[in-house]
């Protein structure tokens, strides 16, 4: 059924911080698919804060946002400590759920969000929106019809200034409250990129290191992974270099590609580049609409191919897709599970810090949840 004939989904927030108000709010008040109708915090005045922007009815108190039946779905953007709360309390009210990554802190806490939406029989998506860039999914489906060949190494860096980004809290620095600064954070999302694009990790050696910031948490982070199909990664992150860095390289046996993602600097100066080759002939639309000859009556016959994808929200990609699944038009994108597996990946790389080995994966049901005591 198509979205104009379905009533909007009535949306309530769980947390009214800066990505809520950088980015949920104003999508959702922005679309025809959704509405926000409630924004619940334990801090009633950044409720009312951005319900007085954007909407709603601002709540202090999650049970009587969930009672009330005006909301069929919520968005929860707390401190990671808390996703779990807010995810089963949703679930046990009937109402879906969007979760912003991590889904937790612990996988075994995962698990419970898990059964608790299945058991519920709602909707739970995780917010990897990374997934709805552009150039991510012309990725995907370059990688999925095999034009690189066989993957064989994936290799991503994201790092982003512990001052960079406006959050209304620093939980990212209380470990109790966050589980990592920068592995749970950042490298989260290329964890689940990594997956998506390469496909299950069997194994992880990690090197998680404190290296600058005043706080001692992780702040340099490099992730050795085994993937099932054989390949080998490398994923790290930082949260003191004064940029952002952003990029993801996959080499296969028949292609390069390189993903720049959303920052775009001389050494990532594309977002999305391509090397090949195949002839002009051979390229799939994407690419043949996208190269432009060294002369106009030269045939391209190999080389890198710069794609630009238009630049859309992410966020607007996945609200979208969220709906429809809420609307019963498919299944999840983006799974509990898929949140479940990437959170297995940052507890594995915890254990690995600790043993200084590697950690095979999936984790046995009893395997020990720790946090590295960085020093
Ligand atoms: N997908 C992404 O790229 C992305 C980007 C930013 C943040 N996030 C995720 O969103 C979540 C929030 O991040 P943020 O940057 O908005 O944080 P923030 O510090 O800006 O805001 C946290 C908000 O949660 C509220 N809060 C704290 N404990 C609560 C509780 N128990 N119940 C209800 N509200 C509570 C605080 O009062 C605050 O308003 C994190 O899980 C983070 O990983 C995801």
């Amino acid at each position: 059924m198509s979205n104009n004939r379905m009533k909007p989904v009535r949306i309530g927030l769980v947390g009214a911080g800066a990505i809520m108000r950088l980015s949920h709010a104003p999508v959702i008040t922005n679309s025809d698919v959704a509405e926000l109708t409630a924004v619940f915090d334990r801090d009633l005045s950044r409720a009312e804060a951005l319900t007085k922007d954007f909407g709603g009815t601002a709540f202090n108190d999650l049970e009587k946002m969930l009672e009330s039946s005006n909301v069929d779905a919520v968005v929860v953007a707390t401190p990671n400590l808390y996703h779990a709360e807010g995810v089963i309390a949703a679930a046990e009210h009937g109402k879906h759920v969007l979760c912003e990554k991590p889904l937790a802190i612990e996988v075994a806490e995962c698990r419970r969000m898990v059964d608790a939406c299945a058991k519920a029989g709602v909707v739970l998506q995780v917010g990897f929106n990374q997934r709805f860039w552009g150039q991510v999914q012309i990725a995907k489906a370059l990688v999925d019809s095999g034009f690189i060949g066989k993957v064989h190494q994936m290799r991503s860096i994201y790092s982003e200034k512990s001052t960079a980004y406006p959050a209304a809290t620093s939980y990212r620095y209380d470990l109790a409250q966050s589980g990592g600064a920068t592995i749970i954070d950042l490298t989260i999302h290329r964890i689940d990129l990594a997956r998506h694009l390469v496909g299950d990790i069997s194994g992880v050696f990690a090197e998680l290191t404190h290296s600058e910031l005043p706080q001692k948490v992780d702040d340099n982070v490099w992730l050795l992974t085994r993937f099932e199909n054989g390949g080998r990664g490398c994923l790290s992150g930082n949260r003191y270099s004064p940029n952002i860095g952003d990029g993801t390289d996959l080499y296969g046996s028949e292609g390069t590609i390189h993903i720049a993602s959303e920052s775009i600097n001389p050494y990532n100066a594309s977002p999305l580049s391509v090397y090949t080759e195949k002839s002009a002939k051979d390229l799939p639309d994407i690419l043949r609409e996208a190269h432009y000859p060294d002369a106009w009556w030269k045939t391209f016959e190999g080389g890198w191919i710069t794609v630009k994808p238009p630049r859309l929200s992410p966020y607007e990609a996945q609200l979208k897709s969220f709906c429809e699944a809420v609307n019963g038009e498919h299944p999840p994108v983006i799974t509990g599970m898929d949140g479940l597996k990437a959170q297995e990946v940052v507890q594995a790389a915890h254990l690995s810090m600790d043993s200084g080995r590697w950690v095979d994966l999936p984790l046995p049901p009893d395997a020990p949840f720790i946090i590295p005591n960085y020093r």
